[in-house]
């Protein structure tokens, strides 16, 4: 569909990995269930880590098997190394991602892995992934600052890009992880990635640190860039990341692609209702930096 943006939530895994308050799976279930009937086509459900590393995403199994129900949704499950996607597959999971940083440091402290290891495990996993009729997405992840090693070469990320394209990768999502990039950097590399990917299957992850989220995306846009990661009520962050605040909110997003004329198949007015309900299960205000607006215009359709 023409002037269509597909919208991937990211809030069930980024969102809430790093809370303070951990909700439990039926609470998880409930939020995912409520963000489809949103409209959102594409939610990261939840991540096949060591519980001990992130409890807050302990439960997966639970919340794969008990959505497995849903068609009308990409669901989409995060897998740091092998045994995270075996757990994934037995569990009943259509769409695995995986997630290589582009540094030594950040693959360190986020799967004590180094980077060459990160590289060829994602590639195992993409292949297994695909042998067995799974979907595949790859994250690259701090594409464009590390909060260790500072700016990412462009030659870098092309050489990440093509292995993982090679493996069996579907949808390449570059990450900006700790929200450190700005819209000049952000279309240079979406275009240098471009000439060795077809741009339907390139994505963009922004988190929203330095407000420049959506400026980024209309850096994006402007290359042709029709998938963007976002996250209900701007939550979310990398335990294993300093720095790394907020993702860009979806309610934002949507919105302003709303104004500009594209098509999101968000429901606008039952996005909000989603952030409420999350804030309260959080038990704090939560919301993208449109907020005030919404509030103030007592926002509806
Ligand atoms: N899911 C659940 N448990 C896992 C696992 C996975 N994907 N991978 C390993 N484990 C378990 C092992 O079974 C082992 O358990 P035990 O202590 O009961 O024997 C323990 O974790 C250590 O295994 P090891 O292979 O040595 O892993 P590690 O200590 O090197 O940790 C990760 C690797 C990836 C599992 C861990 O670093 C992790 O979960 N990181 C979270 C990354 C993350 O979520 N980042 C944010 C999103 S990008
Ligand atoms: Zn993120």
């Amino acid at each position: 569909m023409s002037n269509f943006i597909y919208i991937n939530d990211v809030g069930p895994r980024d969102g809430l990995q790093n809370q303070a308050t951990i909700l439990e799976p039926r609470i998880r279930i409930e939020l995912i269930r409520r963000l489809i009937d949103a409209g959102i086509p594409g939610i990261e459900i939840c991540s096949f880590v060591n519980p001990k590393a992130v409890p807050a995403m302990s439960g997966a199994n639970q919340i794969v098997k008990a959505l497995g129900d849903i068609t009308n949704s990409d669901l989409s499950v995060l897998v740091p190394n092998m045994k995270g996607y075996e757990l994934a597959r037995n569990a009943g999971a259509k769409t695995i991602t995986v997630v290589p940083s582009a540094t030594e440091t950040m693959n360190q402290k986020n799967i004590n892995m180094s980077l060459s290891k990160t590289i060829e495990s994602a590639k195992d996993i993409l292949k297994a992934a695909t042998s067995d009729r799974l979907g595949t997405r790859a994250y690259i992840s701090v594409a464009w600052e590390c909060p260790y090693e500072g700016k990412v070469d462009t030659s870098t990320i092309l050489s990440i890009a093509e292995q993982l394209l090679e493996s069996g990768a579907s949808e390449l999502i570059l990450a900006d992880t700790i929200g450190a990039t700005n819209p000049k950097d952000v279309g240079h590399l979406f275009r240098e990635v471009s000439k060795i990917a077809d741009v339907a299957i390139l994505s963009a992850h922004f988190h929203d640190t330095r407000a420049l989220g959506l400026a980024n995306v209309v850096a994006a846009l402007n290359e042709g860039i029709t998938k963007f990661d976002a996250c209900i009520g701007g939550l979310g962050g990398c335990p294993f990341a300093p720095g790394a605040a907020g993702n860009l909110a979806t309610e934002d997003l949507c919105s302003m692609l709303h104004q500009m004329g594209y098509k999101t198949n968000v429901d606008l007015q039952k996005l909000l209702e989603v952030v409420q309900f999350i804030s309260l299960q959080l038990e704090r205000e939560i919301g993208g930096r449109m907020t005030p607006w919404f509030k103030k215009s007592n926002f509806s359709a």
